[in-house]
C-alpha cells in the first residue's frame, strides 16, 4: 500500500525544462560511447530510455545529471544558472547509495546538503516516507533495509528534494513484482505532481505503462525518439522492431 499523501505543493513550473540535448558525444579509450545524440525533454513528461545492454542508457542519464561531461555537444536548459540547475534535479541509481545513518538521518543529510532549512526538513521527511510506505522506519539503520526498501528510500530522498527533473537508472531492476508496481505508482504520482521523469528500464511492460516518450539507444546512437504510443505500435527502424520482438536484428 502506498502511504496516504498529505497535500503538498508540487515543484513550481520550472526554468529547467525544456532541456535540449544537441550533438552529444562521449568517448572513452578511443570508443564512441554516445554518438551524436540530439533530442528535447519537455516538461511534465515521462521519457523512458530503452536499448540493449551496453547501448549507453546509464551513461546518458549520468550526462544528463552532470556526472559525466560530454566530449562534444551540449545540454541547453531553459535556466543557465548552474546552481539552480543542480538544485532542480535528482538521480536515483540502480543500486541505492545510502549513508551509514538512520533512515531519517539519511534524508536529513540530503536535505541539509541542499540547503533546506531545519524547520522544513521534518515535514519533508515525514511526507516523503509516507509517499513510499516507509512510515515507522525513521530510526532503522538505512543499510539494514531490504533491497526493495532501500530503493523506496532512495526514491523518497529524491522526492524530498522537490526536483523538477527526476532521473532514474533501472529503478525496479531488483524489485519483486509488487514492489515494482508500487514504484511505478509512485512515479506516476510524482509525474502527476509535475515532476519530469527520465528513466531507463529493461521492463517493456513498465515502459508501456509509464512512458509518454521513448528514446531508443543502439550502440551509443539514438536510433529512435518517438511518443511511446507510436513506438510501441510499430517502431520505424529494424533495430527497435527486433528489440521489441526480443530478437537480434538482421
Ligand atoms: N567510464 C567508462 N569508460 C569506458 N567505457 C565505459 C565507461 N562507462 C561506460 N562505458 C561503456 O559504455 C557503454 C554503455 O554503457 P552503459 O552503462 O551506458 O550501458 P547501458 O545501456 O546502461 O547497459 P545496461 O543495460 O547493461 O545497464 C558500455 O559498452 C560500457 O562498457
Ligand atoms: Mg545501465
Amino acid at each position: 500500500m502506498i502511504g496516504r499523501l498529505a497535500p503538498v505543493v508540487g515543484p513550481e513550473p520550472g526554468p529547467l525544462l525544456p532541456l535540449r540535448v544537441e550533438g552529444l558525444v562521449v568517448e572513452a579509450a578511443g570508443r564512441r560511447l554516445l554518438d551524436g545524440l540530439s533530442f528535447t525533454l519537455e516538461a511534465h513528461r515521462c521519457t523512458v530510455v530503452l536499448g540493449p545492454n551496453g547501448a549507453g542508457k546509464s551513461l546518458l542519464l549520468r550526462v544528463l545529471h552532470g556526472l559525466v561531461a560530454p566530449d562534444r555537444g551540449r545540454l541547453r536548459r531553459a535556466d543557465p544558472d548552474p546552481l539552480r540547475r543542480r538544485l532542480a534535479q535528482a538521480f536515483v541509481f540502480q543500486k541505492p547509495v545510502l549513508l551509514r545513518r538512520s533512515v531519517r538521518g539519511d534524508l536529513a543529510v540530503a536535505l541539509a546538503a541542499r540547503g533546506v532549512p531545519r524547520r522544513e526538513r521534518r515535514a519533508r521527511i515525514t511526507e516523503a516516507l509516507a509517499l513510499v510506505g516507509l512510515e515507522g522506519f525513521e530510526r532503522r539503520a538505512a543499510r539494514t533495509l531490504s533491497g526493495g526498501e532501500q530503493q523506496h528510500l532512495a526514491l523518497a530522498r529524491a522526492w524530498a528534494l522537490r526536483p523538477q527533473l527526476l532521473l532514474l537508472d533501472e529503478p525496479t531492476a531488483s524489485l519483486d513484482p509488487a514492489a515494482t508496481r508500487r514504484v511505478e505508482a509512485i512515479l506516476a504520482d510524482l509525474r502527476a505532481r509535475g515532476v519530469t521523469i527520465v528513466m531507463s528500464t529493461h521492463d517493456l511492460g513498465q515502459a508501456r505503462r509509464l512512458a509518454q516518450d521513448v528514446l531508443f539507444l543502439w550502440g551509443g546512437r539514438l536510433v529512435e525518439a518517438a511518443p511511446a504510443s507510436r513506438f510501441f505500435a510499430g517502431p520505424e527502424g529494424r533495430e527497435a522492431r527486433a528489440f521489441l520482438a526480443g530478437e537480434l536484428p538482421d
